[in-house]
């Protein structure tokens, strides 16, 4: 696959864009920055916060209502659920690009994104956006002018079930999904389940079976891939780490498929994915493989019988957040996918 490593025009390759980072605080947003400042063809023009004026670096923030808009390229937003969407807005009205880095734009329904999210939707004139996971669909990412950055548990089971959802290899019996994720993934804003002493030595299961919100989320993107594909059943699990998600998916094969078969769409889907590792067959991937690192790391696993057990392991942050915020950004402006990244 060139795809992925298509060289910029010497117009794009030279010219430098300006940024903005809303959310800046945050952790993805504070990642982005440190990400942003090492990309080759990038200015961070403004940054905002509501409760700060500076971050421990010395970069000003301002507030997001005070940002000047016009005079930036793009936007990334990494903000909460529900604000994000109206800043996503009126960045695009103004001619901005945009990534938003929460929920607002990934269900292409305002009623279903109502329903999970248990909120108005802040922007349904910008439904559906295109969805941001470069390796399921990088063709519609091509100059689009704003794109929903996908949910970090999403990423992770979304990249385990691909090669077989896109063969149309998955059976109609439900996807077992179980993903392990570090603290940062609930944000900085303080909250009593974050707390150390409540996460430290437990690993915790939260809005197990078809609670969370990611839920629809995987949904939506399996079913365009193989409509006939069975239900997830899916378990969150919370770990003492800071960093890191893996995702342990289980899930049957059609009767017409082995697992030899299997294993090769995953190499076919992923051999010359720059962010992608794929492990040998029969090795499963881990979150320290993955952890402070901007891509992902796949493996297939014999289960029993019919059922594999596929793995994939990300950092929450980073291919779960901002480093594919990053990718996204790079295949908006026609510069090289892992410009900033590797
Ligand atoms: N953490 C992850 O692993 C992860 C992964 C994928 C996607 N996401 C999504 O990315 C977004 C940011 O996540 P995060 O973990 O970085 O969250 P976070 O650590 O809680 O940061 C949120 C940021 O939003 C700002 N903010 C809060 N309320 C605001 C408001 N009303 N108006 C303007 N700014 C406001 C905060 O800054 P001030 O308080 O300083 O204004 C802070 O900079 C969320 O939508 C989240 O769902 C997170």
């Amino acid at each position: 696959m060139t795809h992925a490593h298509l060289e910029p025009s010497p117009a794009v390759a030279a010219r430098t864009l300006r940024v903005g980072v809303f959310g800046a605080t945050g952790y993805t947003g504070q990642l982005l920055i440190e990400l942003l400042r090492r990309h080759p063809h990038v200015n961070l023009h403004f940054a905002t916060s509501e409760r700060e004026r500076a971050l421990e670096d010395g970069t000003p923030l301002l507030p997001a209502d005070s940002a000047p808009l016009a005079e930036v390229d793009a936007v990334f937003l990494c903000l909460p659920n529900g604000v994000s969407g109206g800043v996503a807005a009126r960045a695009v009205a103004a001619g901005v690009r945009v990534v938003d880095l929460s929920a607002d734009l990934r269900l292409e329904s305002a009623a279903l994104y109502e329903q999970t999210y248990k909120m108005p939707h802040p922007a349904p004139q910008l439904l559906p956006a295109p969805y941001g996971l470069p390796e399921i669909g990088r063709a519609q990412l091509r100059q689009a002018r704003y794109i929903a950055n996908p949910g970090c548990h999403v990423t992770a089971v979304l990249l385990a079930l691909y090669p077989l959802a896109r063969a149309g290899a998955l059976s109609d019996a439900p996807i077992i999904a179980d993903t392990k994720t570090g603290v940062s993934g609930a944000g900085k804003e303080p909250k009593p389940e974050s707390m150390f002493c409540e996460v430290y030595g437990d690993v915790k299961p939260y809005n197990v079976g078809r609670r969370h919100r990611h839920v629809p989320e995987i949904e939506q993107a399996l079913r365009k891939l193989q409509p006939d594909c069975g239900a997830l059943i899916f378990a969150p699990h919370l770990v003492p780490l800071e960093v890191g998600l893996l995702a342990t998916v289980y899930a049957t094969l059609k009767p017409d498929w082995t697992l030899e078969r299997a294993y090769a769409e995953y190499q076919a889907a992923y051999a010359a994915e720059p962010l992608i590792a794929l492990h040998p067959l029969g090795r499963a991937a881990r979150i320290r493989e993955a952890a402070q690192r901007n891509g992902a790391v796949v493996g297939v696993s014999e289960g029993q019988g019919s059922t594999l057990i596929l793995t994939c392991a990300i950092d929450n942050l980073r291919k779960g957040a901002s480093a594919q915020a990053i990718q996204n950004f790079n295949l908006m402006f026609g510069l090289p996918e892992t410009a900033g990244l590797l």
